[in-house]
């Protein structure tokens, strides 16, 4: 049997709190793979920091979601939320499942027609649409979701210089008892200003008025919140059926549902207390169907659901920098990772283990990232062993948003790898270096020299 590592032994003062009823927990089992494939070795083959997708866990998640829906209402159709994850081996996964894509940017937009995605599954939501993008999505005939007055007049007045209507909808905003409610975006349902544009809308033949949208937050725990949603919006689409004799093909209930993630402060860990598909399906359809749209023109269900799809098929792996004892006694550990890549650290409490056998001495423990800056804090406190220099740690259920929200600053950015389904790993975004970082940087001829 291999000699045992001495430890030096601590005395500890009991400050995690009292025990919650499943008691105190004192282990945490460490992650040595991801999709059978050896953390070490990953890490010996693409370095570290290294973030990693499974390729399983994104598909077998989507279709979760989507047999959830399907299995209650006819006609769904998701659309990948490209600002979550717009990796292009994250998209085609998601378009060759089946989804059409949402994008909130020319950038976005860009990248979902290089993809491959034809125009009209394209939806383009957000308040920064140039009249470049909005003269060539109306060519793609793409779903614009309109949010704001100066849109509306823009798109007019392409309409009218190209000759070509526009397919559009309008993102409302609303009441559904989340708070704070999301009012900057698309317009206000309660105070008549949806009302007041889809009359516009109606009245001008450069517009055709194919749906409604909405976008209620983000993380949203209560799957009624959607019920009262999909309620409003029926609501308007009979208003206006009554109206004009006009009846929309979709209603888009945009994304937020919450992920598997621990909120920071949740007393319960997410994977308890968050709904599941299920959950939110049943709420939306429900709704639905006891709306009074005829049968016969029930409108086709988008969603554009983000994180509860990706996040639980990310992980991040990192490497002990140094252990520390900071002047109070508290113990921390720095690693490889800071905020800059994992930018959901700022509102998640993320899941962290340590990827080999450590001790089970558990130890209160602060996690640092590796900048210079005093808010670079990875976790303010988690029981944790100590992992020495070099050791890896995993953080897992980081697959939305850190992969385009990260920031580079002061180191490169790392590789991305995904894992397919006969286990075989793939680069799908080369690290950053020296070149790439300075391809875009133009020195005047003038700062070129220095003597010192
Ligand atoms: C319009 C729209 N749709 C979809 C999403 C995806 O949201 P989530 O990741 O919360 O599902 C967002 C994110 O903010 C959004 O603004």
């Amino acid at each position: 049997m291999k000699k045992l590592a001495y430890e030096k032994p601590i005395i500890n003062k009991i400050s995690a709190g009292v025990p919650d009823k499943f008691g105190m927990s004192s282990t945490i089992q460490p992650i040595t793979e991801i999709d059978k494939v050896s953390v070490t070795d990953l890490v010996e083959e693409y370095g570290s920091p290294l973030y990693v997708l499974s390729e399983k866990t994104i598909r077998n998640t989507y279709n979760n979601a989507v047999n959830a829906f399907k299995t209650r209402y006819d006609k769904v159709q998701f659309a990948w939320s490209y600002k979550t994850n717009y990796l292009n081996a994250v998209c085609n996964i998601y378009h060759q499942e089946g989804s059409w894509a949402e994008v909130v940017s020319g950038f976005e937009y860009e990248k979902a027609i290089a993809n491959g995605v034809p125009g009209n599954k394209i939806i383009f939501n957000g308040p920064d649409k140039s009249i470049d993008d909005l003269t060539l999505a109306i060519k793609n005939e793409s779903l614009i979701h309109i949010d704001h007055q100066d849109e509306f007049y823009d798109i007019k007045l392409i309409t009218k210089k190209i000759g070509k209507k526009a397919k559009v909808a309008i993102r409302v905003n609303m009441d559904t008892g989340i708070y704070p409610k999301w009012v900057r975006f698309g317009f206000n349902l309660e105070n008549g200003e949806a009302w007041a544009i889809l009359n516009k809308i109606m009245v001008d033949d450069g517009f055709e008025l194919v749906g409604l949208h909405t976008h209620i937050g983000t993380y949203i725990m209560d799957a009624n919140a959607y019920g009262v949603a999909a309620t409003k919006l029926s609501q308007l689409a009979v208003r206006i059926q009554h109206k004009y004799n006009h009846n929309i093909k979709y209603i888009d209930l945009g994304g937020g549902f919450a992920s598997k993630n621990t909120l920071k402060g949740a007393y319960l860990p997410g994977s308890d207390t968050c709904p599941t598909f299920d959950d939110y399906a049943e709420a939306i359809t429900n709704a639905l169907e006891q709306s009074d749209i005829q049968y016969e023109h029930m409108p086709l269900l988008i969603l554009e659901t983000g994180r509860a799809l990706i996040d639980d098929a990310g992980s991040l792996i990192g490497s002990a920098l140094a252990n520390k004892r900071l002047p109070d006694g508290r113990r921390s550990l720095v690693i490889n990772i800071g905020v800059n890549m994992l930018f959901t650290s700022f509102w998640y409490e993320h899941q962290i283990a340590p990827a080999q056998l450590s001790s089970s001495h558990m130890e209160d423990t602060i996690i640092y990232g590796p900048l210079c800056m005093n808010i670079d804090v990875i976790r303010e406190a988690i029981k944790f062993p100590e992992v020495e220099k070099g050791k890896h740690v995993v953080i897992s259920r980081i697959g939305a948003y850190n992969m385009t929200q990260w920031m580079q600053f002061i180191t490169y950015r790392p590789k991305i790898v995904m894992i397919d389904l006969d286990g075989n790993t793939h680069v799908v975004r080369e690290n950053e270096n020296h070149e790439t970082m300075n391809a875009l940087d133009r020195t005047p001829e003038h700062l070129k020299d220095f003597n010192l």
